[in-house]
């Protein structure tokens, strides 16, 4: 059947807000889907993603990103051996925090904010027959105190490496060692590095990171 549109009526050919019936989407339909598009993607970001991170600024909130098998393995090989409390921050599905105990590391938790994520990792331990050996705390990262710390995985953003470079010098124990993946510590000097591109992973010694750091305090005061 013949369409006719009266000039000037709305939804006229060519005006703004008219769609064809099964042609592409006019100015109304394109503003329609940009917002659904924004409305989904903050759900799933609130919902799935972020729920329990509304008391940490936004500037360092994380988002779940989990590492692969080999960033796991590289992870883990520079721990290997090691003493003392080990600690993921930010443990996600619990893969590395399961994995560290499966290797001795004992013992072994991790801080995470994301109940969704929390469930599943507990899942997993009880899973592998780890429930009541390894820990998955509900803690922010930035509020727990980390003095007893020996080995601490670190798998987060870039953007937060600095604030977090401040909390680990002021908190951890001389003999610790923290291990980072996907992105180095910017300002400190790791003492051994394995992988490569995004499989890379570098191990810090908190004793030399010190050392440098009072040597870099001491060289601009002069
Ligand atoms: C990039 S993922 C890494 C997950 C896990 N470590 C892995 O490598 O598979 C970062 C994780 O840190 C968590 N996270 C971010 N900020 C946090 C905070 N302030 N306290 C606790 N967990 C946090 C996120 O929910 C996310 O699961």
């Amino acid at each position: 059947m013949e369409q006719c549109w009266e000039p000037g009526e709305p939804g006229e050919p060519g005006e703004p807000g008219w769609a064809r019936p099964g042609g592409a989407l006019g100015a109304r339909g394109l503003l329609a889907l940009a917002v659904a598009s924004g409305a989904a993607a903050w759900a799933t970001w609130a919902v799935l993603l972020m729920p329990g991170f509304r008391r940490v600024p936004l500037r360092l909130q994380v988002p779940y990103q989990p590492s692969s098998p080999r960033q796991v393995a590289n992870a883990l090989a520079l721990l290997r051996g090691r003493a003392g409390k080990t600690v993921d921050l930010g443990s996600g599905d619990g893969r590395l925090v399961l994995e560290a105990y499966r290797q001795g590391l004992r013992p072994a938790l991790g801080y995470e904010l994301n109940p969704w994520l929390l469930c599943l990792a507990k899942y997993r331990a009880w899973r592998a027959g780890y429930h009541g050996n390894v820990s998955f705390l509900k803690e922010d990262l930035w509020k727990v105190n980390l003095s007893d710390c020996h080995n601490v995985i670190v798998f987060l953003a870039p953007s937060v490496k600095p604030p977090l470079a401040t909390k680990l010098l002021a908190e951890l124990p001389d003999d610790a060692r923290v291990v980072a993946g996907r992105f180095p510590f910017p300002s400190w000097t790791p003492s051994s590095t394995l992988g490569q591109g995004l499989e890379q992973v570098w191990a810090y010694d908190m004793k030399e990171v010190r050392r440098e750091a009072q040597g870099r305090a001491q060289e601009s005061q002069v």
